[in-house]
């Protein structure tokens, strides 16, 4: 009998990542927490778990897996995980996937041109029944400014220079990449967003990078781009922005408008200025959603791997956390 799966996404269809897992590997017991992550199955079945397929697991869940070998995060992110106190000494592999690249990308794209076309202009005209046209910067004269040049990154980085886009990024360490401006580190960071016009936050969760977007860095974009001011498009995380700074950047002009899909604290609280701030879009965390029948391929075929003595792929480095 080969070990056992353990399916732990808290607030998602575990039944249907439990049945996608099940026929991709039929002689592996799957065992599933419910909806809640609560596990509430026999006690014996979590001695025989080799594996965790986790989104928000809890840690009293994870403290009675006394023979896990490998935990997946169902997520690009890790954060997650590494939010609970106590982990065991066993690798932590992340969701890297064309499906979920591709969905960031799209939505990058999305945000871009919706700023780029005057989305939110034209919606107000249009409930004016208003026929007036408005100015048009070409898209070769906006820059567009990619804080984390990782998997998501430079797949949207690539869309964005295909549509005429300038792009810069902004990572941790030196990079290479055709046709990106590059920067890195603190001492790029002032240099890389003098030249922004559209934001884009694409970073992990780290102790690094929380709260690092906060008034002060967003007052140092370029202000006398061809946009008539600043954009911000978070897709990475909720908590490497100061939630009450992108407001008060909205309200005083800092920002001309912003795209957000992640937020401090999830789900956004109805009564938040944001929802009803003039220029911005809100989603509530969908930018690149994990898709079952996507991702569960993937898995299995990397629980496969390790079974055959092969290496793991996307590890994750707990000591830069993402
Ligand atoms: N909204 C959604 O639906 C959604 C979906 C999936 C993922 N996400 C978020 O997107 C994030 C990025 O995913 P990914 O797959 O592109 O990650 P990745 O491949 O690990 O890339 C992370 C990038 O961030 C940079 N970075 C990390 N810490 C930094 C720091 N302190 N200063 C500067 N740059 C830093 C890294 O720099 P180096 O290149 O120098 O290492 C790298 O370029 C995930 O961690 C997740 O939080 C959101």
């Amino acid at each position: 009998m080969k070990p056992a799966l353990l399916v732990a996404t808290k607030g998602w269809d575990v039944e249907s990542w439990a049945r996608r897992i099940r026929h991709l590997l039929p002689e592996h017991p799957i065992l599933c927490t419910e909806r809640s992550g609560v596990y509430a199955g026999p006690e014996a079945g979590l001695a025989e778990v080799a594996y965790i397929l986790a989104w928000k697991p809890r840690q009293d869940v994870i403290d009675r897996l006394l023979g896990l070998q490998v935990i997946f995060s169902l997520g690009a992110g890790v954060d997650h995980i590494f939010a609970l106190p106590r982990l065991p000494d066993v690798p932590l592999v992340r969701t890297v996937d064309p499906d979920l690249t591709a969905r960031m990308m799209e939505y990058v794209v999305w945000q871009a041109l919706h700023h780029l076309r005057r989305g939110h202009a034209y919606a107000l005209q249009q409930s004016e029944h208003l026929w007036r046209d408005l100015p048009q910067p070409a898209a070769r004269h906006v820059t567009v400014g990619i804080m984390g040049l990782g998997v998501l990154g430079r797949s949207a980085a690539e869309a964005l220079i295909h549509l005429g886009f300038k792009v810069r990024a902004w990572t941790r360490q030196p990079k290479q990449a055709p046709d990106i401006e590059l920067f890195h580190g603190p001492d790029g960071m002032d240099p890389f967003l003098a030249g922004v016009d559209i934001l884009v936050a694409l970073l992990p969760l780290t102790p690094a990078t929380t709260g690092l977007i906060n008034l002060a860095l967003l007052k140092k974009l370029r202000r006398e781009g061809p946009l008539g001011g600043p954009f911000f498009i978070n897709a990475g995380r909720g908590r490497s922005h100061v939630e009450a700074d992108i407001v008060e950047a909205l309200r005083d002009g800092t920002l001309a408008g912003a795209s957000l899909d992640v937020f401090e604290t999830e789900p956004l609280d109805v009564e938040s200025p944001l929802w009803d701030l003039p220029n911005v879009v809100i989603t509530p965390h969908v930018a690149a959603v994990s898709d079952p029948e996507a991702l569960a391929g993937q898995i299995a075929e990397q629980i496969r791997r390790f079974e055959r003595g092969e290496p793991l792929r996307n590890l994750v480095d707990p000591r830069c956390g993402y």
